[in-house]
């Protein structure tokens, strides 16, 4: 059960006890407190019919409030469908024009729509596409909801969607057991109670909640701990706490290896990347996880926190096997850090669908060449085996040659010994064994100028 977690309801202030650690807050709006203008769709992240603004410190985002749990929100605000409409009745301007652009039929998904384009409003984002990759319609679609996002664009922020970042500083931010405020706390604490269950942003763990039934207890919510969401330029690189959300990471690594940030623009969407983290997607050992393929191709190093005890490793020796990591009871991820280098990433993503859609095969290759000879090559897929893995035949097979054609297709003929993919409903195993030797090419091909951008394909 949780202790007391306090925070700011359209506006005003709450305080919740003896629920479960992990009620979500979809369930307590709807069930507890009647608001239920908040729908609920596929209760896992996917539909966006849930989306409601959350603002701490930062500022305003959008989340699904299917998938957050009720300590999650301990010192911040929530803002429902019920409280972007004005205390008066009046209609929020992102309301207003999804009326005068009929961009709702059935009227399901637009509470979540209209969640979603708020948070976007208040932010000044007009990435529409973007801001509506994790919002399902089914029937108004989409081209109306854009002209009443756009009509909405250089309309001012309504004063009421203003005060929550004010009023969540006055919060009072009480301690919570279950929710340690630093590392020390939590590497104490975690050392003690080795069986429990850490939550970051929950995205994955909440459906081990809302779909599998789980009884998670004990838990420990990682997001008071403000010292594992920094990001810091260190003399050995880049240094990202484990609660860097990919929301954080996306400007900052955009700035560094532009093609790992777009493979994050297609990271599920915007109110799963506000809440998902890099620790999580790396502790969750994942073989289709997005983000440990370019880590490895960036040569990341891990560190992980015991107690006192910290050690670092190589990302890739994390991964020993299929739901296998080198980590200790008690032990959890610190930080990663990607040494500075210069940019030779590119990242490709292969789904059945563009946006929130979870890879088939994800390729992210790094080859450095000198002088016309490749010197070194790291080139790191998910999807193709049980974990995260480098494809390193095929790199022995490019190091100290020619970077050339001719050097690619003798690499590429050297992935069947590298990987032995599975079929399953992503993907059949020839298919990902073809896509994954194309990547090397496309990465070549692109090396020489021939940009490609499956964006621009039309039929
Ligand atoms: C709709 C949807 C779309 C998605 N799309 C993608 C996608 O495109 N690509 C992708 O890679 N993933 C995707 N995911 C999966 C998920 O978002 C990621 O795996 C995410 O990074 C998990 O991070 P989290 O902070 O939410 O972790 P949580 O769910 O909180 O935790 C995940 C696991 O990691 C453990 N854990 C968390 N932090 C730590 C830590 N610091 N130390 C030790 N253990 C820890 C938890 O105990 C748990 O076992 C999607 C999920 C949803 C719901
Ligand atoms: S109900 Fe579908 S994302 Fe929450
Ligand atoms: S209006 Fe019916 S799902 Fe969007």
């Amino acid at each position: 059960m949780t202790d007391e977690v306090s925070f700011l309801l359209n506006g005003a202030p709450v305080r919740v006890s003896d629920q479960p650690a992990t009620r979500t807050l979809l369930d307590w709006l709807r069930e507890d407190r009647g608001l239920t203008g908040t729908k609920e769709g596929c209760n896992e992240g996917d539909c966006g019919a849930c989306t409601v603004i959350i603002t701490d410190a930062d500022g305003s985002k959008a989340m699904n409030g299917c998938i957050l749990f009720l300590p999650q929100l301990q010192g911040k605000a929530v803002r429902t469908i019920e409280g972007i409409s004005g205390p008066g009745g009046e209609m929020h301007p992102v309301q207003a024009a999804m009326l005068d652009h009929h961009g709702s039929q059935c009227g399901f998904c637009t509470p979540g729509i209209v969640a979603s384009l708020a948070a976007a409003h208040a932010n000044g984002d007009t990435a529409f596409d973007d801001v509506l990759a994790g919002n399902l319609c089914r029937c108004t679609g989409y081209a109306p909801i854009i002209r009443a996002a756009e009509a909405t664009a250089s309309e001012p922020v309504p004063a009421w969607m203003q005060t929550d970042r004010e009023a969540v500083a006055a919060l009072q931010k009480a301690a919570m057991p279950i929710a340690p405020r630093t590392a020390d706390d939590l590497a104490a604490w975690y050392a003690d109670t080795p069986e429990a269950t850490l939550i970051a942003g929950a995205t994955d763990v909440g459906l081990w909640v809302t779909k599998a039934l789980r009884d998670l207890a004990p838990v420990a919510f990682l997001n008071q701990c403000a010292d594992l969401r920094t990001i810091e330029d260190t003399p050995g690189g880049l240094r990202l706490g484990a609660m860097v959300t990919f929301s954080d990471l996306l400007p900052v690594i955009a700035e560094r290896h532009p093609s790992f940030a777009e493979l994050l623009r297609r990271f599920a969407c915007v109110q799963v990347r506000n809440a998902a983290t890099i620790g999580g997607n790396i502790a969750n050992g994942s073989p289709i996880g997005d983000s440990p393929p370019a880590l490895i191709a960036l040569g990341a190093q891990l560190h992980l926190r015991k107690g006192e005890a910290r050690r670092t490793i190589p990302l890739e020796a994390f991964f020993l096997d299929y739901g296998k990591q080198d980590r200790a009871p008690g032990e959890f991820v610190d930080a990663v850090t990607i040494p500075s280098q210069p940019d030779r990433l590119r990242c490709y993503k292969l789904s059945k669908r563009f946006d929130q859609d979870i890879s088939a095969v994800c390729g992210c290759l790094s080859v450095s060449v000198e002088t016309g000879t490749v010197t070194k090559a790291r080139l790191a897929y998910g999807g193709m085996a049980g974990i995260p893995k480098r494809a390193t035949n095929a790199e022995a097979a490019l190091i100290g040659q020619p970077w050339e054609e001719a050097t690619v297709r003798a690499a590429m003929a050297a992935y069947p010994s590298d990987f032995t993919p599975l079929s399953d409903m992503r993907a059949s195993a020839a298919y990902r064994l073809e896509t994954a030797a194309n990547m090397l090419l496309r990465y070549f091909h692109e090396d020489h100028s021939t940009l490609t951008n499956v964006l621009e394909v039309s039929a």
